[in-house]
């Protein structure tokens, strides 16, 4: 086979079916997606107003060098526009990362569990990824990540599945690649500032961030990264010149001026982790505190895949986290008001069952 022997340690990806296909086999009306961390609210109407516009020039490339976007994240950011980076979803930009920095056999760190694409990204650059353990109270083991010898370190902050922050600026400044990726950022109190720390010289650094997630752009895929010059430099090297699509642009650029709105998605977000976090106590659960947009928690008797089997013959999706190295916990994603109030009632009605 010409293949290269690397890929047989990667995971494909195994998507889960198609909601609608889902709910016919289940017979349901309807199921209440909380399974892949996605913001609970649309698209905001700028960011569609934006989007249709760009219907009738859909024969045209996109800008590649994604100006107009650019220009503006690195006003509010407060850095050059030559350190930030288009990428298609955050999740491109971890690859890139990857690709930039490590040659055939060279490690990777990132504390686990955390996010798979971290794994992927690695192992599809034949290099190896090295998963450190989560201390007690799921907090990152830095000693142990400093001592890694790995040339690159991903740190999720807030940490996906976990919901946690984390002071990482020991391990910045140092001759390695750090990724700070604040996927969820916004919706944490105080908000993460790695970008602070590249305002201020730090060398060998990146920040990612995304439209995914308090934007509900997560169909559109598109995210940034803001690093220090010479990774910008080498993160627009190894990246695809048209990445990102022009709605994804427009539709991103349009909702940087509806700080109002995200101000409200981000209340609503603080507010309704809390009532999930209780929901899943109430339930026998040990929910742990979050600052993102999703509860982890661990499940009496540590089957966590059985648990949301359970749910969805109830009509609710979360994620079980085995493909996180968590098999023993679940993780709800934040909804809509109706839609945590319909997983509440889905639990209780499982947790009922199971004690009685
Ligand atoms: C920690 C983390 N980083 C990055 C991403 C990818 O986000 P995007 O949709 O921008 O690719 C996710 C998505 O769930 C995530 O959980």
């Amino acid at each position: 086979m010409p293949l290269r022997p690397a890929l047989g340690d990667v995971s494909p990806y195994r998507p889960q079916k198609p909601i609608r296909q889902l709910q016919e086999e289940l017979g349901l009306d309807r199921i209440v997606k909380l399974a892949s961390n996605e913001g609970a609210f649309g698209p905001l109407p700028a960011a569609v107003a934006a989007f249709e516009a760009t219907a009738g020039e859909l024969n045209r490339y996109p800008d590649g060098g994604g100006t107009m976007l650019r220009e503006a994240l690195a006003e509010r950011h407060g850095v050059a526009l030559e350190q930030v980076v288009l990428g298609n979803g955050a999740d491109e930009l971890i690859r890139f990362c990857a690709h930039a920095v490590l040659d055939p056999g060279e490690r990777a760190a990132f504390p686990w569990p955390s996010f798979p694409s971290y794994v992927a990204a690695v192992t599809v650059a034949n290099a190896e990824a090295v998963r450190v353990p989560l201390l007690e109270g799921l907090q990152p083991d830095i000693e142990a990540l400093a001592a890694s010898g790995a040339k690159l370190l991903y740190l999720a902050n807030p940490n996906n599945p976990t919901g946690q922050v984390a002071d990482f600026t020991a391990l910045v400044g140092d001759g390695r690649l750090v990724v700070l990726d604040e996927a969820y950022a916004e919706f944490a109190d105080p908000e993460p500032d790695g970008i602070g720390l590249i305002r201020a010289g730090a060398p060998n650094l990146a920040v990612l961030r995304t439209f995914s997630k308090v934007y509900g752009l997560a169909a559109l895929r598109i995210g940034y990264a803001v690093a220090s010059p010479d990774i910008a430099d080498a993160l627009d090297r190894v990246r695809p010149i048209f990445n990102a699509n022009q709605p994804a642009q427009e539709a991103a650029l349009a909702s940087l001026h509806e700080q109002h709105a995200v101000g409200g998605r981000i209340e609503h977000v603080r507010g309704a982790r809390e009532q999930i976090r209780t929901a899943l106590t109430d339930a026998g659960l040990d929910a742990r505190p979050s600052q993102a947009n999703f509860v982890y928690a661990e499940v009496p008797g540590g089957d966590g895949p059985a648990l949301a089997r359970a749910l969805l013959q109830e009509g609710v999706a979360i994620r079980a986290l085995d493909g996180f190295g968590a098999p023993q916990a679940v993780r709800v994603t934040v909804g809509t008001d109706e839609e945590n109030g319909a997983f509440a009632q889905a639990l209780a009605r499982v947790a009922g069952r199971e004690g009685g």
